[in-house]
């Protein structure tokens, strides 16, 4: 579409390509005639069993819907320190960890600065880096997908204006995790470390407490994953005193919505379910690799988070993900020269993963 104001529009993004919506479950149910309850959903590395029961009676007690939230969320950054272990003075919710993500970008970068990103990750680093008027400097991972950490450094000590360096553990797609040696090197580095721990909860321990010894980590985390919450949009950082007290004066006050604050508060209050809940994640994790590598098609990796990536051996990756979504079953494929014969496919519950094998078994 064009107007006689196009030339109005910023420059960078009238050339921006657009961005591909994820299609609504409601439209794809439609498109694929099945009703929702039929499609197995296994593209975003969403909580099969959805959230704590809890939820629904707190949302349905809140009484505050028509008064705006309280711009500091102090009674979740209160429950989230309970929950962390880290004090409240030193969290920072967020309208998902993605929201986070930019707002990080924008406390740092003018234009020109460089944000290192190490693909294949998380796309939103990409994404916001661009749309702030940053460079992205891409640092390829190796082959098992662990980071380059030697070309990482020399690159950050051959360019003056790289301000962050996005790490994601478990990674997103191949869901493999950083080790303690590799970050404690990366934090040497003159520059603000971002750990994005937005799957930590299916693996072992969180590194939120470094904050405090590291004042230029910040760690992220969501209640998209474990807590089965994505659709309500709530995640947090761990910051520095200093950073925060910055950040806070470019958050939109009202950042996150009642509806959000009181869901992530219930959950809080209901962890050791949901943790049965990423414990069956966990098993059935275990259960899909196993069977995976049972197709001679297929090569899954090793993972520590709530997806599976697979290499896809002699056959096309992209018609493999096609030929399943016809019958109900998404899963995930990137158009992208890296991952081009791969395919990701979140781990479901038990019958959901014996629909996608007996799918898998007959192609
Ligand atoms: C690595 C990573 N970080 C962050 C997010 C987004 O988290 P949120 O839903 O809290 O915005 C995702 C979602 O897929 C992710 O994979």
């Amino acid at each position: 579409m064009t107007s006689v104001y196009k030339n109005l529009i910023r420059p960078d993004i009238a050339d921006m390509a657009p961005y591909t919506p994820i299609v609504p479950f409601d439209v794809l149910s439609q498109r694929l005639n099945k009703s929702p309850e039929n499609i197995i959903k296994l593209d975003a590395n969403e909580n099969p069993y959805g959230p704590s029961p809890l939820i629904y009676q707190a949302l349905a007690n809140e009484t505050y819907y028509h008064i705006y939230p309280d711009p500091d969320s102090t009674a979740l950054r209160q429950a989230l320190s309970q929950y962390t272990g880290i004090e409240a003075t030193n969290i920072v919710a967020g309208h998902g960890a993605d929201e986070l993500i930019d707002l990080i970008i924008r406390l740092f970068i003018v234009p020109d600065d460089a944000v290192i990103n190490c693909p294949p990750t998380f796309g939103m680093y990409r994404f916001d880096t661009e749309l702030n008027g940053g460079r992205v400097i891409d640092i390829e991972r190796k082959a098992d997908f662990s980071l380059d950490t030697k070309k990482i450094v020399e690159i950050v000590n051959s360019d003056s204006n790289i301000k962050i360096l996005f790490v994601t553990s478990p990674n997103n797609p191949d869901g493999g995790v950083l080790d303690d040696a590799c970050l404690r090197q990366l934090l040497q580095l003159p520059l603000i470390a971002v750990l994005d721990e937005a799957y930590i909860e299916f693996t072992g321990k969180s590194r939120a407490d470094w904050v405090l010894e590291h004042e230029n980590l910040i760690v992220l985390r969501t209640f998209s994953k474990w807590a089965g919450l994505a659709g309500l949009r709530v995640g947090y950082g761990i910051f520095s005193h200093w950073i925060i007290s910055h950040l806070l004066k470019i958050k939109q006050p009202y950042n996150l919505n009642v509806a959000g604050t009181t869901a992530a508060l219930a959950s809080l209050a209901d962890v050791s379910k949901l943790q049965e809940n990423v414990q069956k994640i966990v098993a059935e994790r275990g259960r899909l690799y196993q069977a995976l590598q049972e197709f001679d098609f297929l090569e899954p990796y090793p993972s520590h988070a709530n997806f599976i990536l697979s290499r896809v051996i002699g056959r096309d990756a992209a018609e493999l993900k096609a030929t399943l979504a016809e019958r109900g079953i998404l899963i995930r494929y990137f158009n992208t020269p890296r991952l081009r014969d791969h395919v990701r496919i979140s781990v479901g519950t038990p019958s959901q993963t014996s629909v996608l094998l007996e799918a898998l078994s007959t192609l």
